[in-house]
C-alpha cells in the first residue's frame, strides 16, 4: 500500500496523476489487491525506460502488460468489467500492427492514456467521447468527431456490434451460399457429362 508514495517521492506528477486516476483511487480509495500499483504496470526490478524495447511499458508490451488482467474474468471480472476488449483489440487494424511490430499503431495507452486512465464516460478520460478527436488525432491527423461515431472495441460475431453484425452475418452465409451454389453446378455438370459418356459408349456398341 506503499509502493506509489515510494516511487512518488521522486515521480511526483506521476503519482498525482495516477492517483486520480481509476488504478490509484481503486488501489489507495477502495484499498482493491487487483488494481496496478507503479509496479502492476512498470514491474518490479526490472523497471526500463519506455524506450527500451525490453520494457512492459514498450508501445508493443503493453498490450501484455493490460491483458495480464483485463483479458482475466478472475481478476477484472470482478468489477464487472468486460474481457473481450483485449481479443477485440487484437483483431483490430492497431491490434494486428503491434503485433506485427509496427510501433506507430496505436496500443491500449495509446487511446486510453497510461498513469490517466479512467471509464470512458467520465469527461477527464481520454476516450470520452469528445476527447477521441484529440486521442486519435495524434495519429490521424484531422480526426473529427465522426472517429467518435463507432464503437472501438467491437465483436462482429455479437448482436451488439449493430450493423457491424449483419454484414458479417450477411457475407457468412452469402459465401457459403455460393460456394453450395458452385459445388451444386460442378455437381450437375459432372453428371450430365458423365450420361453424355454412358449414351456415347451405347452407340458405339451398337
Ligand atoms: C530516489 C528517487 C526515485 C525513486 C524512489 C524511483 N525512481 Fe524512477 N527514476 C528516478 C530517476 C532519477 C530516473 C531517471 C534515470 C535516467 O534517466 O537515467 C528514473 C527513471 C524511471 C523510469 C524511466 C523513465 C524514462 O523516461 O526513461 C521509470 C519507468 C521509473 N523510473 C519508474 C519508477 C518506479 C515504478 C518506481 C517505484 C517502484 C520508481 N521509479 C522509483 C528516480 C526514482
Ligand atoms: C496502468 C499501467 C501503469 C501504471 C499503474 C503506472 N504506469 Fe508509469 N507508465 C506506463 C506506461 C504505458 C508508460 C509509457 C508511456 C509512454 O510510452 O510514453 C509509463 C511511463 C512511465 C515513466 C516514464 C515516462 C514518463 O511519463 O515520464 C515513469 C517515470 C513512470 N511511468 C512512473 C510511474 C510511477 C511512479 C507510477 C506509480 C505512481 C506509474 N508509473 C504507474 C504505465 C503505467
Ligand atoms: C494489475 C491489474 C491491472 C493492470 C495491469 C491494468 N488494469 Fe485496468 N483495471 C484493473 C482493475 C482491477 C480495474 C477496476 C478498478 C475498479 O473499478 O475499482 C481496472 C479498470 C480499468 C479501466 C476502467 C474500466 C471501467 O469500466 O471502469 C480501464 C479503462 C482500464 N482499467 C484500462 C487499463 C489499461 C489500458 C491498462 C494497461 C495500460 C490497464 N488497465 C492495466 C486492473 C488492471
Ligand atoms: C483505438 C483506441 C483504443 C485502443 C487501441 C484500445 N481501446 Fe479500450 N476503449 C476505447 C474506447 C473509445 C472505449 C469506449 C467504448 C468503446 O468505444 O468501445 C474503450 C473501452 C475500453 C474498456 C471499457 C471500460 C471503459 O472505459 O468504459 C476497457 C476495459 C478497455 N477499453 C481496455 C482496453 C485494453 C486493455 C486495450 C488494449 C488491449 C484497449 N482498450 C485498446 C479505445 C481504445
Ligand atoms: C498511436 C497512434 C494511433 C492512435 C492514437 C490511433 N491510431 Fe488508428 N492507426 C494508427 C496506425 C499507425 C494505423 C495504420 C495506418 C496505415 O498503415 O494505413 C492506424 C489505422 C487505423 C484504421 C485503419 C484504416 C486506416 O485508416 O488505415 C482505423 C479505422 C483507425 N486507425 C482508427 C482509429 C481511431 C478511431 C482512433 C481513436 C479512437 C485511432 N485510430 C487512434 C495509429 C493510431
Amino acid at each position: 500500500m506503499n509502493v506509489a508514495k515510494t516511487c512518488g517521492k521522486c515521480h511526483i506528477e506521476i503519482y498525482a496523476v495516477y492517483m486520480n486516476s481509476i488504478h490509484g483511487r481503486s488501489t489507495y480509495e477502495k484499498k482493491n489487491p487487483d488494481a496496478p500499483d507503479c509496479t502492476g504496470c512498470h514491474g518490479e526490478h526490472s523497471v526500463l525506460s519506455p524506450r527500451d524495447p525490453e520494457s512492459s511499458v514498450y508501445p508493443t508490451g503493453v498490450v501484455k502488460t493490460c491483458a495480464h488482467c483485463h483479458a482475466e474474468v478472475g481478476i477484472v471480472g470482478k468489477y464487472g468489467i468486460e474481457v473481450d476488449q483485449v481479443a477485440t483489440y487484437e483483431d483490430s487494424f492497431h491490434g494486428i500492427g503491434i503485433k506485427y511490430g509496427l510501433k506507430t499503431a496505436a496500443s491500449c495507452a495509446s487511446c486510453h492514456g497510461t498513469h490517466n486512465i479512467l471509464p470512458h464516460d467520465n469527461p477527464h478520460s481520454t476516450v470520452y467521447i469528445e476527447n477521441i478527436p484529440r486521442t486519435c488525432g495524434k495519429c490521424h491527423p484531422g480526426a473529427n468527431i465522426n472517429y467518435a461515431r463507432g464503437k472501438i472495441h467491437i465483436d462482429p460475431s455479437k448482436k451488439s456490434a449493430g450493423i457491424v453484425f449483419y454484414v458479417a452475418f450477411f457475407f457468412k452465409w452469402f459465401t457459403i451460399l455460393i460456394l453450395l451454389g458452385l459445388i451444386t453446378h460442378i455437381g450437375l455438370d459432372l453428371y450430365r457429362r458423365s450420361n453424355q459418356w454412358r449414351e456415347l459408349k451405347m452407340k458405339q456398341r451398337m
